[in-house]
């Protein structure tokens, strides 16, 4: 290759991307969604247990669950960004953590601190978490600290690292934190309720109360969001039946918000290196190239399993 074939590339590129005046609002890691179409229900209910605070009680730990792709973390981010000046929330994705130890040091991480050994021994990470929670509240003036553990499930993948043990510990730190005025909620978001994993009756009791069920999208719920996103992303109007025939396709599996934008953008990529309007065909195009590479096949055995 030479550096001509490189740039026809680049122009090439440019071709698949002619369609887009903002490809961000396609861009499924981009989670601060400052639109959040539908699901005021599942943020009242979640708004509902942590403004208690205002009369001295926080819910020490809220379960958020649903399948993949029902708006859970961005749900949540949104509500804890927008919902109160006097909450403080850090939002720690566990998906990155391999054992029990490694999810305390990304918390860490997240609330400025360094991370720890595992020799030094869980409860001194614990120890260290609770101290940093207590000192960010009274620095920033604030009253109720959020920490919203994301993929909360990787926790179970760790069986020597007893994730039962964990959380229990991190609710007792909770309780400590009270005592001392300090008021703490955890957010666990997970794809499974809390019923489903194995932890002990005194994590079970101190847990099970406060859920937020996230119920897979309807096709209307998908074509929704997926006007909205495609006014903002396209140079063009899109034609809404292209966007209901993503959403109708994206539901046959189940309503996955993720799923659907990751579609349409690559459908508006194909239509643009084509130098077409986006139509159905495109979409189409698309989702039998995912079905022949196995994509949506995993996903159907997934959910028969
Ligand atoms: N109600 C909504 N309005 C606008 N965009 C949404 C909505 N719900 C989901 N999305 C978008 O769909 C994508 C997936 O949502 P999100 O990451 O919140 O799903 P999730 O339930 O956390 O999935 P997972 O269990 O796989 O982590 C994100 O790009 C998000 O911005
Ligand atoms: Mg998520």
């Amino acid at each position: 290759m030479d550096k001509k074939a490189l740039e026809r590339i680049a122009i090439e590129l440019d071709t698949e991307n002619s369609l887009f005046a903002d490809k961000s609002y396609l861009d499924n890691l981009n989670l601060v969604s400052n639109v959040i179409i539908g699901r005021e229900d599942k943020a009242k209910e979640l708004a509902r247990f942590l403004m208690g605070y205002k009369k001295g009680h926080a819910v020490p730990f809220i379960s958020v669950y649903g399948r993949s792709g029902s708006g859970k973390s961005t749900v949540v981010k949104f509500v804890c960004t927008n919902l109160d000046e006097m909450l403080l929330y850090r939002f720690v994705n566990l998906r990155k953590a391999k054992t029990v130890f490694g999810c305390a040091n990304l918390i860490l991480t997240e609330l400025g601190e360094p991370n720890l050994k595992s020799a030094q021994g869980i409860n001194l990470a614990i120890e260290k978490i609770g101290q940093a929670m207590e000192s960010a509240l009274k620095k920033e003036g604030r009253k109720l600290f959020v920490l919203v553990l994301d993929e909360f499930d990787v926790l179970f993948y760790d069986k020597r690292g007893k994730p039962s043990d964990f959380i229990y510990k991190l609710l007792v730190m909770e309780e400590k934190l009270r005592e001392k005025g300090c008021l703490v909620s955890i957010i666990a978001i997970s794809n499974n309720v809390m019923a489903d994993y194995d932890v002990d009756d005194r994590v079970k009791s101190r847990t099970g109360s406060s859920e937020v069920f996230f119920d897979a999208y309807t096709k209307q719920d998908i074509s929704a969001i997926l006007r909205d996103r495609a006014a903002r992303a396209f140079t063009e109007p899109v034609d809404p039946s292209v966007l209901d025939y993503c959403a109708n396709l994206s539901s046959l599996v189940h309503g996955d918000a993720r799923r659907a934008i990751d579609l349409l953008r690559v459908a508006g990529e194909i239509a643009g290196s084509k130098a077409e309007k986006l139509a159905a065909k495109h979409v189409a195009w698309q989702w039998n190239s995912c079905k022949k590479t196995g994509q949506i096949l995993c996903c159907q055995l997934h959910l028969i399993i």
